[in-house]
């Protein structure tokens, strides 16, 4: 890969799902989306084509040449398999909801004196679906939010969805992943190659996460 991004298309998708089961109630989780977009930004500031695909958030969008504003996983899935084609590196670091309600009512459910039981069925795994269908030369990118043994489970996940690097960040603590506007990540390669980032502004990781990505392409 090129390392400068001039031209190259890049596909970003950030922020969360929702996954509603009545007009108003929501499965969703607390992604702000602030590193998508800084993603999508700094591979703006260095010339590439940008589409980027969002979930939810307050965010306003960067001037990107394609912007698709979706709603639940399952919006994001035909989103993303419809651009995902023509990208040469594609960045999943929206946080996707691994479930959705099972039913989902067009009326707002009215409260009761009993428990009210909402059942879950597991979403389609985008990335996964993406390492599946992976073109020549394309290049795969993963986000692994976790709160415990971050290599380990980073490179699980790098490995069962077929990726070229992953992305891992510690989630559950102050001042990173979820919501912050800085973080601390660890990057891994399918070739091995490492790198575990100071604690910095998302900005400034979103730059060098594309460094990283650009020098060791093939
Ligand atoms: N992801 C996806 N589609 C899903 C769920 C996750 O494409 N339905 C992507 C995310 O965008 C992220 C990566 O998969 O880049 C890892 O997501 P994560 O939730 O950390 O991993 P899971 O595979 O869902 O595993 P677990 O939740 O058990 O840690």
């Amino acid at each position: 890969m090129k390392k400068n991004l001039k031209g190259l298309k890049i596909l970003v998708t950030a922020g969360p799902t929702r996954e509603h089961f009545d007009p108003i109630r929501f499965l969703s989780n607390p992604s702000s989306g602030k590193m998508g977009y800084a993603i999508a930004e700094a591979a703006l500031q260095k010339g590439a084509h940008v589409t980027l695909i969002s979930g939810p958030t307050s965010l306003s969008p960067p001037k990107v040449s394609k912007f698709v504003r979706v709603t639940s996983a399952e919006e994001m899935y035909r989103a993303v398999m419809k651009k995902a084609p023509r990208a040469k590196l594609i960045i999943m670091s929206a946080a996707v909801s691994d479930y959705r309600p099972v039913n989902y009512s067009s009326r707002k459910i009215k409260k009761k004196r009993r428990q009210l039981t909402v059942s879950l069925i597991p979403t389609r795994d985008i990335l996964k679906e993406l390492g599946r269908r992976k073109k020549p030369g394309q290049i795969l990118v993963g986000f692994a939010a976790e709160t415990d043994h971050l290599p380990q489970n980073a490179l699980k996940k790098l490995r069962s969805k077929s990726l070229d690097f992953i992305v891992a960040n510690r989630v559950g603590l102050k001042k990173m992943g979820f919501e912050s506007d800085s973080n601390r990540i660890l990057i891994l390669s399918s070739q091995g190659k490492r790198i575990y980032l100071p604690f910095m502004s998302k900005r400034s990781a979103a730059s060098s996460l594309l460094d990283f990505v650009s020098n060791f392409s093939k």
